[in-house]
């Protein structure tokens, strides 16, 4: 199966994601809360251009490794470390499938920014969160964003468009794999065409649900804006998952 996310990540998407450098409020307040100590061993998942792991290391992580997909986010990252006497470990890898990683290796695994959301089916998704258990020692962390399908009022009505279009297409796509409304900034005028890349929201008790299953214990569950509104109850952005190995 093509991986078109992935396509979007190696051309529109590339220069945007290999140059960020700033966090967001709830990855600020998530890392100085569970990453604690500095000689652990970080695993950053879908790194992009290396965002993440280049902040851990500047704050004094010294065993950092990285990988993404898409080869040209690691080639940027790469060419970085090289400037900048980086001693991160980068790879081309698929998170669906990481055997280049030992199991029980890291104490911190991160995926943030919705990298497993990216995944074009279902089974891959579910063995990338297997994966994730696999390579996180006992007693570790796996930090996990994820797109949360009831965090956009309109995420309803929009599934049920499509799943109109694509019932009259026979196309057999779950409800909660949805087209990107903007891509780099600029409207999807293409979002309602076949052949998209889509983007797989999760429901908040199911994925819950499936980390427990794996094996994990869920320590902290909340939406970005909960962590700048502390007693809201409502939902808004991607939902934020510690788990423990
Ligand atoms: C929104 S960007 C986030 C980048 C980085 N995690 C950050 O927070 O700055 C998503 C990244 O996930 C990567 N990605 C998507 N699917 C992936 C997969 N199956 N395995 C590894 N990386 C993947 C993309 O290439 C892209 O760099």
């Amino acid at each position: 199966m093509k991986n078109l996310n992935a396509e979007l990540y190696a051309n529109e998407l590339l220069e945007l994601w290999a140059k960020k450098n700033h966090l967001l409020i709830a990855e600020d307040k998530l890392l100085s809360k569970y990453l604690v100590d500095k000689t652990k061993k970080v695993l950053d998942v879908g790194t992009g251009g290396g965002r993440l792991a280049f902040y851990l290391e500047k704050k004094g992580f010294v065993n950092i490794s990285a990988f993404d997909i898409v080869p040209k986010m690691i080639d940027h990252a790469t060419r970085v470390a090289k400037e900048t006497n980086s001693k991160i470990d980068f790879k081309v890898a698929d998170a669906v499938n990481i055997p280049e990683y030992g199991s029980d290796e890291f104490d911190y695994a991160l995926y943030l920014q919705q990298v497993l959301n990216f995944i074009p089916n279902d089974q891959g998704f579910k063995a990338s969160l297997k994966e994730s258990y696999r390579i996180t020692k006992k007693g570790g962390l796996a930090i996990f964003a994820f797109l949360d399908y009831d965090s956009r009022f309109f995420n309803r009505p929009f599934s049920a468009t499509l799943n109109i279009l694509r019932k009259i297409r026979e196309e057999n796509v779950s409800m909660q794999r949805l087209p990107w409304i903007k891509i780099n900034n600029k409207i999807n005028w293409n979002l309602f065409n076949r052949d998209q890349a889509l983007s797989y929201w999760v429901k908040k008790d199911a994925i819950l649900a499936d980390l427990k299953n794996i094996g994990y214990t869920i320590l902290e569950v909340k939406n970005a804006n909960q962590f700048v509104n502390t007693k809201t109850k409502s939902r808004k952005g991607m939902l934020y998952v510690v788990c423990k190995k």
